[in-house]
C-alpha cells in the first residue's frame, strides 16, 4: 500500500476543474503580468500557461507554483499542448511581438496576424464557449482578425483596448487636480494608441463636468495646456519602451480587472475593443473601444455616449484607418 493510500481511503475521484479558468497564451512580460495580477487579486484560481518557449514556460509556471502558499488553493498548469487550455471561461492571448523602441504599434500587424492564425483555432477547439480577450498588438485589428478566425459572436471577441489608456488619462487628470485616480472619472475611446479619442465632454469629479467649469478645456484656446493630458497618454509607452524596454504592470491590472468583470459576471462599464460597426455613423466592420458592460457572456450592451462633432470625427477618423488596414491583411 502508498503512503497516499496509507492517509486516505478514497471516497470519490476529485474535480479538477475550479469552474473559473482562464488561459494565458504567451508567457512574456505581459502574459506574466497578467497572470500574477489574476492570481495574486483572486481573480481566478484555475490558471492555464501557453507558449511556444518550452524552458522559459516550464520556469514561469514552477516560480509561480512556489507561490502556492501565498495564493488561494491556485492550480497553475502549463504546456506546449493546447489540451491544458480545455474547458477556460477566458482565454486571454498575449503571445507575439511588441514593439521596439521607434516602431509603432501597427507596423506589427501582420506578424501578429500569423501569430493569430496559429493560436485561435486551437483556443476555440478545446474551449468552445470561451471569451476571447486579445492584448497583443495592434489590439484593435488582431481583435477583429481573432473575432474572423474563431467563428465566436461578436459578444465573446473582446480587445483590451483603451481601459488601459483610459486608465493613464485618469492618472495622469489626477496628478493634475489633486485627486484620487479612482475619483477622477473619463473615456478614451477609439483606437488603442496614437489615434485615440478623449471624450473631455464626459470628463467629470462627482458629476461635476470639467467643461461646464470651463468650457475651454482641452480646446485651441485653453490656456491650463490639458490637452497635453492626452497627449501624454499617447506617448506613455513610447516612453516606458524607451526606458524600460516593455510595458506590463499597468495592463496587467488593467486585464485583471476586465477578467474579474466576466468571471465574476459584474455588468461593469469598461473602455474595451468591440465590433461598432452602426455606432457613431460608423460604417465599417471594426473593432475600437467605446464603453462596454461585461459580464459572463462577454460585451453585452454598449454605452450610447455622446460625443461633440470633435469626438466624432476623431472616433470615425480612426474607424477608417483600421479599416483600411484590414484591407491589405492576409488573414
Ligand atoms: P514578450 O516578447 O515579452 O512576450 C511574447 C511571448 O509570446 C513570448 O514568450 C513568445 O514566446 C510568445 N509567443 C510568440 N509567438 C507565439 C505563439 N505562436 N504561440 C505561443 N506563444 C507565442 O512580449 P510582451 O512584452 O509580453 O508583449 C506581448 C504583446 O502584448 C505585444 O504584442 C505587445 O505589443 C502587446 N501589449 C499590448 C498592450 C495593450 O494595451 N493591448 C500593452 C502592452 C503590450
Ligand atoms: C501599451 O500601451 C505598448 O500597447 C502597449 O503599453
Amino acid at each position: 500500500m502508498s503512503t497516499v493510500d496509507k492517509l486516505l481511503r478514497n471516497v470519490i475521484s476529485k474535480d479538477e476543474t475550479n469552474g473559473n479558468k482562464v488561459t494565458i497564451v504567451g508567457v512574456g512580460q505581459v502574459g506574466m503580468a497578467c497572470a500574477f495580477s489574476i492570481l495574486t487579486q483572486g481573480v481566478s484560481n484555475d490558471i492555464a500557461l501557453i507558449d511556444m518557449m518550452e524552458d522559459k514556460l516550464k520556469g514561469e509556471m514552477m516560480d509561480l507554483q512556489h507561490g502556492s502558499t501565498f495564493l488561494r488553493n491556485a492550480k497553475i498548469r502549463a504546456s506546449k499542448d493546447y489540451s491544458v487550455t480545455a474547458g477556460s471561461k477566458l482565454c486571454i492571448v498575449t503571445a507575439g511581438v511588441r514593439q521596439r523602441e521607434g516602431e509603432s504599434r501597427l507596423d506589427l500587424v501582420q506578424r501578429n496576424t500569423d501569430v493569430m492564425k496559429f493560436i485561435i483555432p486551437k483556443l476555440v477547439k478545446y474551449s468552445p464557449n470561451t471569451i476571447l480577450l486579445i492584448v497583443s498588438n495592434p489590439v484593435d485589428l488582431l481583435t477583429y482578425v481573432a473575432w474572423k478566425l474563431s467563428g465566436l459572436p461578436k459578444n465573446r471577441v473582446i480587445g483590451s483596448g483603451t481601459n488601459l489608456d483610459s486608465s493613464r488619462f485618469r492618472f495622469l487628470m489626477s496628478e493634475k487636480l489633486g485627486i484620487a485616480p479612482t475619483s477622477c472619472h473619463g473615456f478614451i475611446i477609439g483606437e488603442h494608441g496614437d489615434s485615440s479619442v478623449p471624450v473631455w465632454s464626459g470628463v467629470n469629479i462627482a458629476g461635476v463636468r470639467l467643461r461646464d467649469v470651463n468650457p475651454k478645456i482641452a480646446t485651441e484656446i485653453d490656456d491650463e495646456g490639458w490637452a497635453a493630458v492626452h497627449e501624454q497618454v499617447v506617448q506613455s509607452a513610447y516612453e516606458v519602451i524607451k526606458l524600460k524596454g516593455y510595458t506590463s504592470w499597468a495592463i496587467g491590472l488593467s486585464i485583471a480587472s476586465l477578467a474579474h468583470a466576466i468571471l465574476t459576471n459584474a455588468s461593469s462599464v469598461h473602455a474595451v475593443s468591440t465590433l461598432i460597426k452602426g455606432e457613431h455613423g460608423i460604417e465599417h466592420e471594426v473593432f475600437l473601444s467605446l464603453p462596454c458592460v461585461l459580464g459572463a457572456a462577454g460585451v453585452t450592451d454598449i454605452v450610447r455616449q455622446p460625443l461633440t462633432d470633435v469626438e466624432l470625427k476623431a472616433l470615425n477618423k480612426s474607424a477608417e484607418l483600421m479599416a483600411n488596414v484590414q484591407e491589405e491583411l492576409k488573414l
